[in-house]
């Protein structure tokens, strides 16, 4: 193996930066050529791609957002797309693939393993919804940016003694909501996993009161039920002094805290290890804090596990 490529897909994380640095070191110190793809299978298929020398890499371990951009590009599920894709690998002598992103990035890696090309998953992604890994690279600093802009959030609905409803990102996962609930204080939770009832939340909220808590944070994943929607059907419930914010895109941005660096420079020196040594189409995951891998075809027989153990926590503290 002489050269190996990188490239980010889906939604974007704090830390992808970390692991690209991390995989392009780590292979430059190998003596590897490194290519950078810009645009992920998109640029891939187009030939978006430029070589990666050490300097490329500086001055970006804490930066957000990522270095190669990234595209949501559903023609990837198509087979003649996927051969494309591995003709612009062969033909620009790449060996392997590193693809840093999430649970749709994990299937283009799958079908370009199956078509018995080298790849390697880096789990990258805010929703902490990909199997084999405790953590994906961006879930703690989601976490951390929704829970300041919630603490923000609470200084004007105890000015205001109003209710807020905060909606926040993870696509089909309640992983943010949850930990974001626990860590704001919040008094309900809302998240795909477990079934609601808004008669039931009115009734909490309107019971808080009476025991004196004039302001209350509602936390909703996006996935569940949008906060304006929420936030209308509890007025029409006769929850007064009500109001929703979705922080959206916020929740994505920011510098990666160092938890998520730590991680994605472990995880991306890890996959390069596992090229080096000729192990190709693994996933690379942190469990119980070792860094780990399994064969990414087997990632699709199994599904993410939620953590509900947050949810009775979050329910339970809001007394
Ligand atoms: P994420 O990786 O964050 O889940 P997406 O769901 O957009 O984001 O997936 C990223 C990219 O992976 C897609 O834009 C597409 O190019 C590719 N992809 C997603 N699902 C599949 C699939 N089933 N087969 C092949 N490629 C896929
Ligand atoms: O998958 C990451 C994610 O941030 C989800 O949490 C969110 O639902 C989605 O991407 C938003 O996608 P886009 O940025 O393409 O609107």
């Amino acid at each position: 193996m002489k050269r190996i490529g990188i490239l980010t897909s889906g939604g974007d994380a704090p830390g992808m930066n970390a692991a690209i640095r991390a995989v392009a070191r780590k292979a430059l110190s190998a003596n590897l050529e490194v290519c950078g793809i810009n645009y992920g299978y998109k640029g891939l298929v187009e030939g978006n791609i430029f070589e990666i020398k050490e300097k490329e890499v500086s001055d970006l371990i804490q930066l957000g957002g990522t270095m190669l951009y990234t595209a949501r590009y559903p023609e990837f599920a198509e087979e003649q797309t996927q051969l494309k894709a591995i003709e612009q690998l062969k033909n620009n002598g790449i060996d392997a693939l590193v693809t840093i992103g999430g649970d749709g990035t994990y299937h283009g890696a799958v079908k370009l393993t199956e078509h018995g090309y080298n790849a390697i998953g880096v789990p990258g992604t805010i929703d902490n919804d990909i199997p084999f890994t405790d953590h994906t690279i961006g879930f703690n600093t989601a976490i951390q940016t929704s829970v300041e802009e919630i603490d923000r959030i609470r200084d004007t609905a105890k000015s205001h003694s109003r209710i807020f409803v905060v909606e926040v990102m993870g696509r089909n996962s309640g992983e943010i909501a949850l930990r974001t609930a626990v860590a704001s204080g919040s008094q309900v939770v809302v998240i795909p996993e477990k079934p609601f009832d808004v008669d039931q939340i009115a009734e909490t909220i309107k019971d808080a009161r009476l025991r004196g808590h004039d302001h209350q944070i509602i936390v909703t994943a996006e996935g569940a039920i949008h906060a304006q929607d929420l936030t209308e059907q509890l007025s029409n419930r006769g929850v007064e002094n009500i109001r929703g914010v979705s922080l959206g895109h916020v929740v994505r941005g920011g510098s990666p805290t160092a938890y998520d660096r730590v991680i994605a420079a472990r995880m991306g020196s890890y996959a390069v290890e596992l090229l080096l040594n000729g192990q190709g189409g693994q996933a690379v995951g942190i469990e119980n804090q070792i860094i780990t891998h399994h064969p990414i075809i087997d990632l699709f027989n199994t599904k993410a596990v939620t953590d509900l153990s947050m949810y009775e926590l979050a329910n339970t503290l809001s007394y």
